[in-house]
């Protein structure tokens, strides 16, 4: 089995980090590979904000927290987060931004760094309070969030949930 196959069947959503930091040189890889995605008609109307300021992930899972009436949230408290956003009006918006995060999601696997989709932002992007916190992150107005990847290396201690073979695959041939 060749090693981008063995990234792709090993990679397990991660839920628990350290605190070790992830360089700078990896976050930028992983943006790299999101902007490596493929985009319908290749319109390519994302931007990609990376987080690794302990105060403004903090501040945007409070602002999340806030506005979905969540007594504790704290997206699982990764030590970076990136952020596809898309313009609100892009047909392919949705789909372009899920291929990103999971390039995202494989090269992170690939540097041992662990990742998982955090959803809960999509649900309260135009919230005022968490507007406010995503424009202080330079994320546009006009741009919404699907979905967005919490990173971090694995807590060794955590466990992570195996891999669960679902779904159905027929060969016609
Ligand atoms: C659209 C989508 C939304 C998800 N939202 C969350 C989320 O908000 N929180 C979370 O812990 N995991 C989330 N996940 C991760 C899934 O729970 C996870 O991929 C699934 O349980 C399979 O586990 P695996 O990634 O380890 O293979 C999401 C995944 C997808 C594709």
């Amino acid at each position: 089995m060749n090693e981008t196959m063995k990234t792709i069947l090993e990679r397990r959503s991660i839920r628990k980090f350290t605190s070790q930091p992830v360089p700078d040189e990896v976050l930028r890889d992983l943006a790299e590979a999101a902007m490596h995605a493929p985009s319908g008609k290749n319109l390519k109307t994302w931007k990609f904000t990376v987080v690794s300021n302990r105060e403004a992930i903090q501040k945007l899972a409070e602002a999340i927290r806030v506005a979905s009436g969540r007594e504790h949230y704290d997206m699982y408290a990764p030590v970076a987060l990136l952020i596809p956003s898309n313009d609100r009006e892009s047909v392919y918006g949705p789909e372009d931004d899920a291929c990103a995060l999971q390039n995202v999601f494989l090269a992170a696997k690939s540097y041992g760094v662990g990742s998982v989709w955090i959803n809960q932002l999509r649900h309260v992007c135009d919230e005022p309070g968490v507007r406010a916190v995503m424009r202080g992150l330079h994320i546009p107005d006009n741009h919404v969030v699907y979905g967005l990847a919490a990173l971090g290396y694995p807590d060794p201690a955590a466990p992570v949930t195996p891999y669960r073979a679902a779904g159905e695959v027929e060969f016609i041939r």
